[in-house]
């Protein structure tokens, strides 16, 4: 079945078995030195959607040294390892700044790629879209995890495709930067690929017309080139000759406002080269979910992963808009959950990660961000929002904290929440559960008293108890939680209107 994952690639591409996936595209961040927002579903607010800013810290030394580690067993890491030294010398082994930034990049990539290779078909083949900050980088990365699993054969490498589009401004003292690098790598000389045409450049040449009515030209030794059969795609995919491979922007139908999304032509481009229907496409990176889209409308099989479950909520939106598509019955999400029993199912398993994805979750349906593991100080998710208040007319920063509890509450929890919170100077904190909470506890609410907005008053220690109601009814998240009006979910509104940044009144996560 089709199945998009939730969660760190490098630990679900190493629950992969070996050879499995025929094709991968994919388009990782780019090293860029940003930060991309989003907008949420079902509210107005923007949130991080992922960080494109890499410095060389511990988790950067940790998968330097885990790749080391690895090279003692394996050949493909040994290749990357030595391949990472080299560039740890053309970058002075750099602590920070780009240099720094560099290493730390190519320590997250390098394994990713090493699982990538593995995990595809010997007939398989794979496309990287990056760009010119790290591609010369990724190249020789690449060519050193091919190579050494291609030792007799060394033309694993097919193309360097360049996507040219019109976009941003030009800098003052450089040229434009005007496109995107795909690099296409095969696993062996049994891979697939179909050739691929385009519209002619000069359609006034085809002046000849055939005994069915078709236009062609001739060359020099007769033989005839049909206008309706284009011409052979080369290694320059530009917009100029193919509107459809434009960039995306606020006016594109096809936007849904996910940062980095790309055209779906690109896409389908790539999987029709090199797979055949029923073929399992993989995306490790899969963002909004253009390469799914792309296999799904292409009959191919699909797998997508992605770390933010923002990226999930405007993926799923899109399969059931444009091939209605739903979770659970046409295709499965893990680390996302769908219902009860699914829930259940994910924590039953007792795995950290899985209880990760859970809390995420969790979070993100009341529009605040996962802050697990960065230090928090105990809260699994956190919110800003900057609320008018028209009386005073004037603006006021509130903050929302959240804890989830997926065992049965305590009340000293509860406590050490409220803690959580005054340390915080939170407005409004929400204990997730699973379970009832208790008189005791709802007293402790009472305790905390009321935050007020605009002449309302909101609980400022809240409770929410998933349970089936609310996978019924998501709305009902609006009766469950009393936030101020800025903060509302809106699961029934139009999903083009969730992800539209002319929404600016709302900000930041
Ligand atoms: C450039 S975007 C992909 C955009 C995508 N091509 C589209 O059209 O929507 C890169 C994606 O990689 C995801 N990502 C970054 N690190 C990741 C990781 N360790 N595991 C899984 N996904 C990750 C980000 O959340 C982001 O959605």
């Amino acid at each position: 079945m089709n199945k998009l994952y939730f969660g760190d690639n490098l630990e679900i591409l190493r629950e992969i078995d070996d050879a499995r996936v025929h094709l991968i595209c994919t388009d990782p961040p780019f090293n860029s030195g940003r930060d991309y927002n989003a907008f949420i579903r079902d509210s107005l607010a923007q949130k991080k959607a992922f960080t494109d800013t890499w410095t060389w810290d511990t988790a950067a030394q940790d998968a330097r040294a885990d790749i080391e580690r690895r090279a003692h067993t394996s050949d493909t890491y040994k290749a990357l390892d030595e391949c990472l030294k080299g560039y740890d010398a053309v970058l002075r082994r750099a602590v920070s700044g780009n240099k720094g930034a560099m290493r730390a990049y190519l320590a997250f990539m390098g394994p990713r790629l090493a699982e990538m290779h593995r995990v595809l078909t010997p007939t398989g083949s794979i496309y990287l879209h990056c760009d010119a900050t790290a591609s010369h980088y990724l190249k020789c990365v690449m060519d050193a995890i091919w190579n050494q699993a291609n030792r007799k054969d060394n033309d694993f490498f097919r193309n360097e495709i360049v996507w040219h589009y019109q976009a941003g401004t030009a800098p003052k003292t450089a040229f434009g930067r005007k496109h995107d690098t795909i690099f296409f790598y095969r696993k062996s000389r049994n891979s697939c690929f179909h050739r691929q045409s385009k519209p002619v450049r000069n359609p006034d040449r085809y002046k000849f017309v055939d005994e069915n009515g078709r236009k062609y030209d001739v060359n020099g030794v007769g033989k005839r080139y049909y206008l309706d059969e284009g011409q052979t795609c080369d290694d320059v995919w530009t917009y100029v000759q193919e509107k459809q491979f434009q960039q995306l922007n606020s006016q594109s139908k096809e936007r849904l406002g996910y940062p980095t999304q790309k055209p779906r032509a690109l896409y389908e481009r790539m999987i029709k080269a090199s797979s055949n229907e029923g073929d399992i496409v993989l995306d490790p990176f899969c963002g909004c979910g253009t390469t799914i889209d792309a296999a799904h409308t292409l009959k191919r099989q699909w797998m997508g992963i992605d770390l933010t479950i923002l990226a999930l909520d405007p993926m799923r939106q899109r399969l059931a808009d444009r091939h209605g598509l739903q979770p659970s019955i046409d295709y499965h999400i893990e680390g996302y959950p769908t219902n009860m029993q699914e829930v259940r199912k994910l924590l039953k398993e007792g795995d950290k990660r899985k209880y990760h994805d859970f809390s995420n979750w969790a979070v993100t349906r009341l529009g605040l961000n996962p802050t697990r593991d960065v230090g928090d100080g105990g809260h699994d998710g956190a919110g800003h929002v900057t609320l008018w208040n028209p009386q005073q007319m004037k603006e006021t920063d509130a903050r929302i904290l959240a804890e989830v509890k997926t065992g049965k509450p305590t009340i000293t929890q509860v406590r050490a929440f409220c803690q959580v919170m005054t340390q915080n100077n939170a407005e409004i904190g929400i204990f997730i559960t699973l379970e009832p909470v208790s008189a005791g506890m709802r007293q402790q609410a009472e305790e905390m008293g009321t935050f007020e907005h605009n002449v309302q008053t909101y609980p400022r220690l809240q409770f929410w108890q998933i349970d089936d109601a609310y996978f019924a009814n998501p709305e009902i998240i609006n009766t469950l939680v009393r936030l101020p009006a800025e903060w509302r979910l809106r699961p029934t509104q139009k999903s083009e209107r969730h992800f539209d940044d002319r929404q600016t009144h709302f900000l930041r996560g």
